[in-house]
């Protein structure tokens, strides 16, 4: 490719010379070529880079929220880029079909000369997890790589974020008031239809109702701190009550112009977490049919450890678990004038 004006070269500005030096096949070592170990390994260093541009993205996002007042450009700013780590994250779950065009036989070829190395190596694959707030207490100690640990997660900004948001008080309304009245109202429906449904036996309405009242206590914890507490201690809920109800008022009133962003947002940190799933979930499949049942060059039970890590490993439950305290557009209780005020927005007239 000929020089560009300003004198940069193609090659040495995307330092070609060293990139593709990188790949050092065992088997060529050994003196046998194994002809797919070349794809193993440029697979693998795809994936690196690419975990290389998430971090990239991801520590934008959290210098963003480390401000003591995050505005609405900056969270416009962080939709983008939060947008690109999920379009990236579907590639990385896409190319795992380009690796299973290699057969497990082809790969029993130089399986062995790579013991102990493994995936569990991958320190930028953690530092992924451990910027969006995976906590250590869910690892195995062979997971924990106490890179990026310290530092403030992502997670924990969006949490003080979530605490910060004023629009819960406003002169004098209670929200949470009016909230638990019209969600009162939506459970004694509920309890209503079960109890007059003809096409139910008693044992089926014994069942209904129970269910009813777990949902009637999920929402107990919304509306009371000492029974979302509760929650927190058991380990069933991670995000703070404040910052829960915050995240709650966001969906609940989305449509709002000023919420929109906010509302967005978290929903792209549902996007990243279940695409971070996504790809677990298909590199363990992956595993399975490649190795069956043995172990892993790592030394973990294989595909049976990898699919333990879908449920194990997920960052953003409680945002996840906010659809449950969800009601209906025409349920939610109106907001007063002054505040629908604040929550939209106002050009003067000409
Ligand atoms: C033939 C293809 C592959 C096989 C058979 C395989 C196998 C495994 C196994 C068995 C583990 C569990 C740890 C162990 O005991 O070694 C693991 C973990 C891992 N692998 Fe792979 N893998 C393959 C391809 C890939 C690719 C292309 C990537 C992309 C970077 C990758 C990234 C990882 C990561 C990040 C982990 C750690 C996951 C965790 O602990 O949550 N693997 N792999």
């Amino acid at each position: 490719m000929p020089k560009t004006r300003a004198g940069v070269d193609y090659g040495e500005y995307l330092r070609l010379g060293q990139l593709l030096s990188c790949q050092a096949p065992k088997s060529a070592e050994r003196g046998q070529p194994a002809h797919d170990e070349m794809l193993f390994v440029i697979v693998h260093q795809v994936y690196e880079l690419w975990f290389k541009q998430v971090l990239h993205e991801l520590d934008s996002v959290m210098a963003l929220f480390r401000e003591d007042s995050v505005d609405e450009r900056s969270i416009g700013v962080a939709v983008s880029r939060l947008q690109r780590v999920t379009e990236i994250q579907k590639v990385l779950v896409d190319q795992l079909r380009v690796l299973e065009t290699m057969t497990p036989l082809d790969f029993l070829e130089f399986r062995d000369l790579l013991v102990p190395a493994s995936g569990f190596q991958s320190w930028q694959f953690r530092l992924i997890e451990n910027k969006l707030g995976l906590r250590a207490e869910g690892r195995t100690a062979r997971e924990r790589i106490p890179v990026g640990a310290a530092s403030p997660s992502l997670f924990d900004l969006v949490e003080s974020w979530l605490e910060r948001t004023p629009f819960l008080e406003v002169s004098g309304y209670q929200f949470w008031a009016r909230y638990a009245e019209a969600v009162g109202t939506m459970l004694a429906n509920d309890r209503r239809t079960i109890e007059t449904n003809p096409t139910l036996t008693g044992a089926e309405v014994q069942a209904q109702l129970a269910e009813l009242a777990q949902t009637e206590a999920s929402f107990a914890a919304v509306l009371d701190e000492k029974a979302h507490e509760r929650l927190r201690a058991e380990g069933r809920r991670r995000l703070s009550h404040r910052a829960t109800r915050a995240a709650l008022f966001i969906h609940l009133y989305r449509d709002q112009p000023i919420l929109h962003l906010p509302f967005r947002f978290l929903t792209l940190l549902v996007d990243v977490d279940e695409l971070l799933s996504a790809w677990r979930y298909r590199h363990a499949l992956m595993v399975h049919r490649m190795i069956g049942t043995k172990i892993g060059t790592g030394g973990s039970s294989g595909h049976r450890y990898l699919l333990a890590t879908v449920e194990r490993n997920k960052i953003f439950t409680d945002l996840y678990d906010l659809s449950t305290f969800l009601i209906s557009r025409s349920a939610l209780p109106p907001l007063p004038p002054e505040m629908e005020r604040r929550l939209g927005f106002h050009y003067p007239r000409e």
